[in-house]
């Protein structure tokens, strides 16, 4: 199983991050110097992939702006010496192939999946959804492919969350099988109490086969009236094999103002340029709270 494919469906409307997503993609945020989206496609690149759809809709242009050539800009950078620079914004444009579809409405996480279904074809693809970076030695996308070859099966990224926190999220029944390996039996999207599997919740990445796009094509909506992923997902565990990786890594959410703060600091103190001026800012700042 080679999977060379990836969905980043981006197509969410920023409620949780207003006023500043009002004109702005939550995914053009900046963390740091890169806004959240070239996160993902770089740890998307950094484990194989080669061809990535961006599911977006019509708010969203600023990013396929972004992965694009600017002439203009570059010539200007160019007869200013700024060799740096010029790579960086020229650096953007090559990651990878970058393919764009729109989803015309906001019907949920597994209709904006489907809409990739032509993109797909026959091989088994990956999904990195665009709110959750990963902070990992090993690009997570990676640890799930290797997974996915290794038994033949689909698999899909999870980490024990809090027992208040699952709720949140997708709760999986499973069965370990080796160090970090489970097998995945059932699902259910934002269990109340009583409804949860367990607290491993699914946080953001997948790799998936295409018999997923025939279940979703009949998948009725769900949690919150929309179409999810994790419904699609209860019926191809129950079909096909599934597996989830317990990943090394951490991951944010940068969806939401607490999560978005979290990935700038960490990701800045990584920052060789930025961090000894950080660290001493959060040092002398920590004596004065
Ligand atoms: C989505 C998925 C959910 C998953 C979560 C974190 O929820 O529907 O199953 O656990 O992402 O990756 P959202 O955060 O969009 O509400």
């Amino acid at each position: 199983m080679k999977v060379t494919k990836a969905i980043i469906p981006a197509a969410g409307l920023g409620t949780r991050m207003l006023p500043a997503t009002k004109t702005v993609p939550k995914e053009m945020l900046p963390l740091v110097d890169k806004p959240v989206i070239q996160y993902i496609i770089e740890e998307a690149v950094a484990s194989g992939i080669e061809d990535i759809l961006i599911v977006t809709n019509r708010a969203k242009s600023a990013m396929d702006d972004y992965f694009d050539y600017t002439p203009e800009l570059e010539d200007r950078l160019l007869r200013a010496g700024k060799t740096a620079e010029l790579e960086a914004v020229r650096r953007t444009a090559e990651l990878a192939n970058i393919f764009y579809v729109r989803q015309r409405e906001t019907k949920g996480l597994g209709h904006a999946v489907f809409r990739a279904r032509n993109f797909v074809g026959d091989e088994p693809f990956a999904v990195l959804l665009g709110d959750d970076v990963m902070m990992a030695d090993k690009p997570v996308t990676g640890q799930l492919i290797a997974a996915a070859e290794k038994y033949g099966a689909s698999c899909v990224g999870t980490q024990r969350v809090s027992p208040d926190a699952i709720s949140l999220y997708s709760s999986l029944k499973i069965e370990p099988l080796e160090e970090r390996v489970f097998r995945v039996s059932d699902m259910n999207e934002k269990p109340r109490p009583h409804e949860k599997f367990s607290d491993y919740a699914i946080l953001g990445r997948y790799v998936l086969t295409r018999e997923i796009f025939d279940i979703l094509a009949d998948t009725e909506p769900g949690h919150g009236g929309e179409i999810q992923l994790t419904d699609g997902l209860k019926r191809l565990c129950k079909v096909s094999p599934m597996v989830a990786v317990d990943f090394e890594g951490r991951r944010y959410d940068t969806g939401n103002l607490a999560g978005f703060l979290e990935a700038t600091i960490d990701f800045a103190l990584k920052n060789d340029e930025i961090s000894p001026f950080l660290t001493e800012f959060i040092r002398n700042k920590a004596k004065t709270l």
